[in-house]
């Protein structure tokens, strides 16, 4: 950390860093006010769940109450997870219907576009129910029914937001692909998903650069037989290729229905969605989050991690083909009824002010957004930031990657003008929400670390043998007992959901970080301990970046880790042999880093590409990652133990060419 003395009243030195306390105006109309409160709730969400989530789950409409509260096994051998059985009701429902009594005429959501010329829109609750009827009814029209699963590959325009709700109002499944995904990643989720409708777009619009989601979704469609109807919103007007028969032009299509269709009556377990993610082998997951207890543990932690009040103006600058934007833009937020910014570009575009702008535009009190953005502005200077009013900001929020102090810390100056506390929120796409993290007029901050557990939420840190350390300790994240938010299942594939989570140390969920918690309680993660890298705030499987180097033909071997990437977290870095036949050159370099992104998605950019004779492996032949992380690192002085190297000297030829110095 570069600066270790207080900086004002709030800030105190505790001899083991900086401490900030809730600002006091902050604190006299939160929620949750001290940690007094704070931890009176928790104490009691934990010895008496049952009693603590029947009470929390009354802010959801039920049609029909549930029976029992919590019916959960961790038990590897009997592994069930069920919350509010019996219990029914409609997402949909309670993210749009149930607001019209009182707001039907409040704004849902302003959509930014990407060009800040552009005219953007302000949805009122009236429309949005209107626009997710009628997308219900166009589903439904094309034989869409209860349990069917709908794919999404859509940009951040108001129809994505419309299209999960449509989804979620006449029961369908909706799994939700990033639009920066490749048409073989898409190919693969519609297939593992038995998806048999598509909605996309003409094309998106990002910084302004068209994205071409209707020619990757055809591309995609080549491999998918089963998909027989595509939607396709019209958003830039481009040229696109039309299948008869098969595409169907949004804007016509909801012509032709009724703005009036009644949600479907669905069960408290019952899929809402699923959306995948990867994890350290094989393809990416389904992870499937069903509807009653995802949403009331999504509109809780919105409400009190936010500190969501009505009238406030939210912001999630995520993207909904992430587990944030399904929670904390779609989901949580308008479950609770807010007013709120959809926004289809980026930070930096057309300039770095442009964040800034849009938080003075629609007088922004909430922020939410990933570290790698946030040291991608601090990078560009103080003057962008300076230059706009930003005083309605009132709480910042951070999520998907560790965040490091000095990024914490002009955050919390440059931004917040210390007026703003700031939630390090750590959780997970299987978590379905928040689960560490602050609670902002309670909470004292210290800068990089996601602080304490959410009500409910048990985690303990485990050594290697899965012993659960007490006090300070270093170790393994795992979670005791479950919550609402809690993924049910890998889709269509319940073992491997069992597997990845529940074997390592049996009875508890293995979160796949490393944690530490300090003389305070505190949790600080310290980043995945599995073959899981963390780019720009995205979790990419580094077997799947290997998978896809050795489809190219050059390509004998290849093996991908992380090393730490001064704006985005964690940077690719490729170690590749060749077949013989080929030469090593800086243009088969580029031809396979081109070769990647098209295979999975420009978000899988390699940064680093090392050609090398071999790989270190052991002599039963298995990859010595741990030496190619050190190598990555720029660490090579400190290899730890080489003797089970089956030919030492490929290590030495490793270090002599690396990349990253
Ligand atoms: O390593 C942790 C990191 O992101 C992983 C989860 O990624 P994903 O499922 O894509 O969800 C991201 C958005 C919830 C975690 O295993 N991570 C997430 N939030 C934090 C974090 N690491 C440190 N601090 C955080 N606040």
């Amino acid at each position: 950390m570069g600066v270790q003395e207080p900086v004002n009243a709030t800030a105190a030195y505790s001899g083991r860093g900086l401490v900030f306390e809730p600002p006091e105006a902050f604190r006299k109309r939160a929620f949750i006010s001290s940690m007094e409160q704070y931890r009176e709730l928790y104490e009691r969400s934990i010895k008496d769940p049952e009693g603590f989530w029947r009470e929390q789950a009354q802010r959801i409409t039920w049609f029909e109450p549930f029976h029992t509260v919590k019916n959960t096994s961790f038990d590897p051998s009997n592994l069930y997870i069920r919350w509010f059985e019996g219990g029914k009701l409609n997402a949909a429902y309670n993210c749009i219907d149930r607001h019209l009594e009182k707001r039907a005429d409040q704004v849902a959501f302003y959509w930014e576009p990407d060009n800040p010329d552009e005219e953007g829109k302000a949805i009122t609750y009236r429309q949005l129910y209107e626009e997710v009827c009628r997308l219900a009814n166009v589903l439904k029209k094309h034989g869409v029914k209860k349990g069917d699963r709908v794919t999404i590959y859509l940009p951040m325009i108001p129809e994505a937001i419309y299209a999960m709700l449509a989804c979620a109002r006449i029961g369908a499944i909706h799994s939700v692909v990033f639009a920066g995904f490749s048409p073989d990643s898409l190919a693969d989720r519609i297939l593992d998903g038995e998806a048999t409708y598509l909605i996309t777009a003409d094309e998106g619009l990002r910084a302004g650069r068209r994205v071409p989601l209707k020619r990757n979704a055809d591309q995609a469609l080549e491999r998918c037989p089963d998909v027989k109807t595509v939607l396709v919103v019209r958003r830039t007007g481009g040229d696109i290729n039309w299948v008869e028969g098969r595409d169907r032009w949004y804007h016509e299509e909801i012509q032709t229905v009724s703005a009036e269709c009644p949600p479907e009556v669905m069960d408290a377990e019952d899929p809402l969605f699923f959306l995948y993610t990867s994890g350290s082998t094989g393809k990416p997951k389904g992870v499937v989050h069903t509807t009653g207890g995802y949403l009331v543990y999504a509109s809780l932690t919105h409400q009190f991690v936010f500190d969501y009040h009505e009238g406030d103006i939210y912001w999630c600058a995520a993207d909904i083909g992430w587990i944030t934007g399904h929670s904390y833009i779609v989901y949580g937020p308008l479950a609770n009824g807010v007013t709120e910014v959809l926004f289809e570009g980026t930070p930096t575009y057309p300039d770095p002010s442009r964040i800034w702008q849009v938080v003075d535009k629609y007088q922004v009190n909430i922020l939410y957004t990933s570290p790698t953005a946030i040291r991608a502005l601090m990078r560009e200077g103080d003057e962008w930031v300076k230059k706009t009013s930003r005083k309605s900001l009132r709480l910042l929020g951070t999520v998907g990657e560790p965040i490091n102090p000095e990024a914490w810390l002009w955050y919390y100056r440059v931004v917040g003008e210390e007026r703003c506390p700031i939630v390090d929120t750590w959780w997970q796409t299987e978590t379905g929400g928040i689960m560490i993290t602050p609670l902002p007029g309670a909470t004292p901050l210290k800068p990089g670390s996601a602080t304490l557990p959410f009500f409910g939420v048990q985690p303990a840190i485990v050594d290697n043998d899965g012993n659960i350390l007490e006090g300070t300790a270093d170790g393994m994240l795992v979670i005791l007992d479950s919550w609402p938010g809690q993924m049910r299942t890998v889709y269509r594939a319940h073992d491997r959901f069992v597997q990845t989570y529940f074997t390592r140390f049996p009875g508890k969920y293995f979160t796949g970080d490393g944690a530490r918690r300090d003389e305070d309680g505190y949790y600080w993660i310290v980043g995945r301990v599995d073959d899981v890298i963390n780019v720009s705030g995205h979790r990419l499987g580094t077997a799947e970046i290997e998978s896809a180097l050795v489809l190219h033909e050059a390509v004998a071997e290849a093996a991908v880790v992380g090393y730490p990437h001064e704006i985005k977290g964690q940077g690719i870095y490729a170690f590749v042999t060749l077949k013989a036949g080929y030469a090593a050159s800086d243009q088969l370099r580029q031809e396979l880093i081109q070769h990647v992104r098209k295979v999975l998605g420009p978000i899988f950019t390699i940064d680093l590409l090392q050609f090398t004779p071999a790989l270190p492996k052991t002599r039963s032949g298995k990859i010595m990652r741990r030496i190619l992380r050190k190598i990555a690192a720029n660490e090579y002085q400190d290899l730890g133990d080489t003797s089970t190297l089956a030919d030492p000297s490929v290590v030495e030829e490793l270090v002599q060419n690396r990349l990253n110095r």
